[in-house]
């Protein structure tokens, strides 16, 4: 997962003045279809309403939340007729921090809702429909995935306390541990809970397979043994320990990541004599784990701090070589022959300029790794645009389990000659 997109405001007409629904009213709906954010979303009058919490044909009574000019938002607050993937949620502070879409739908309906986003962002296009995309790779935990927490700290009567912010209300959300984090994450934030004040947020990293551990800002909490303020912390991916900077990118779930990794390997049917690019590669995970695999391997990487990581990761790799720099620009400079182009770009997908060097150098094999399906297909599409690569394989992996986010494998093959 990248950057975050910067939200865009609702600039259309009121679709919702005319509807008397106002926050904290209760009123009975039948949920509609779910929408792309893993709510539900339903006509009232014209006016769409969303609901959290649902799954579509249910019966709930919901309560409302806020109002929006595009939309009612809610959330659900008794379910009168619950679907049959519908399941006890553990969580207390679900549909009160906002950080969890699908606590309460089954796992196994989680990963079916997972490959059905992805199948519609691809049938949207001419050059990719009809490719058939795989089952979603599960993740061994469901809870207590998480390596990294971002937190805010309250305000006024809330100061010094750590929580969420609820991303519908905007209202902070005191949590005493959250289940999608590594234990260790929730004993930190045991031990700083109320003595946080003058803070404004906090981000916590484990190493899922380490000791190690990043808390930042840099505190001095009187009577606390806690290290704050560090530089950098380890993980360990499949034997191989990464260094990773305050300020560097890494996978929030240390066992999927391996997963991906593996599943990346077996696509690319690799036979030792391959030049890979692993463009947008941050601290070198995929150019380290899959170098033993090629003859050689290059890193491009735009951010300084990443890049330093990458080169204290090789963990004895000598065929892997790490460049600093925007792959947009690498590329369109480069002139030698690459087997294998491995694309792992943020949230906003690839700069066009990178595609068009892809179709001008033509790798035998594309592989691409996205957070966001919707860039991750339209990437896809200029690149099958005229036949000169074929989509061969779509395979989501669950990064994030309880949430609707969803990461894509996606690999392409090169159907003409290079020359
Ligand atoms: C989704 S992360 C993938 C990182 C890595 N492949 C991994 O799995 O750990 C995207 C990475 O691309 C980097 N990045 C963003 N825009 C870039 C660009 N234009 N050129 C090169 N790197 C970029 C970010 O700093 C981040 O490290």
């Amino acid at each position: 997962m990248g950057k975050r997109k910067r939200r865009q405001r609702y600039s259309g007409p009121d679709l919702t003045e005319h509807v008397d629904l106002n926050p904290g009213d209760k009123f009975e709906i039948t949920l509609g279809e779910m929408n792309d954010a893993g709510d539900t979303v339903t006509d009232i009058d014209d006016a769409p309403v969303v609901v959290s919490g649902g799954l579509p044909g249910e019966v709930v009574i919901a309560e409302v939340q806020k109002r929006f000019p595009e939309r009612i938002a809610a959330k659900v607050a008794q379910v009168l007729e619950p679907a049959a993937e519908r399941v006890e949620v553990e969580c207390k502070y679900f549909l009160t921090c906002s950080g969890c879409q699908w606590q309460h739908v089954s796992y196994g309906h989680q990963l079916q809702l997972k490959r059905e986003r992805v199948q519609r962002e691809i049938d949207g296009y001419e050059n990719l429909s009809g490719v058939a995309v795989d089952l979603t790779v599960e993740s061994e935990k469901r809870l207590r995935y998480r390596n990294h927490g971002r937190f805010t700290i309250g305000k006024y009567e809330n100061a010094g306390q750590v929580g969420y912010k609820n991303m519908v209300t905007r209202q902070f959300v005191r949590i005493e541990e959250c289940l999608l984090m590594d234990e260790k994450v929730n004993e930190t934030i045991a031990l700083v809970q109320d003595k946080m004040g003058g803070q404004t947020q906090m981000s916590i990293r484990v190493g899922a397979n380490t000791d190690s551990m990043l808390v930042q800002p840099r505190m001095n909490i009187s009577g606390l043994n806690l290290v704050t303020g560090e530089q950098h912390y380890e993980e360990e991916v499949r034997g191989s320990r990464f260094r990773v900077a305050a300020s560097s990118f890494f996978q929030v779930n240390t066992g999927q990541l391996s997963k991906a990794v593996d599943e990346v390997r077996e696509l690319l049917e690799l036979d030792g004599s391959e030049v890979m690019i692993d463009a947008y590669c941050g601290v070198g995970v995929f150019a380290v784990l899959i170098s033993p695999y090629v003859k050689r391997v290059v890193g491009i990487e735009e951010s300084a701090s990443a890049i330093e990581d990458a080169g204290l990761n090789l963990n004895g790799a000598t065929n892997v070589e790490f460049i600093e720099g925007k792959t947009e620009h690498v590329l369109a400079d480069w002139d030698q022959d690459v087997d294998v182009l491995l694309l792992d770009p943020p949230r906003v997908g690839c700069h066009p300029d990178v595609l068009d060097s892809v179709k001008k150098l033509k790798p035998k094999k594309v592989l691409m790794v996205s957070c966001e399906p919707a860039a991750m297909a339209r990437d896809l599409d200029l690149l099958c645009e005229g036949g000169m690569y074929k989509l061969e394989t779509l395979r989501p992996v669950d990064m994030f389990p309880q949430t609707r986010h969803v990461e894509t494998i996606s690999m392409l093959t090169l159907q003409e000659s290079r020359d």
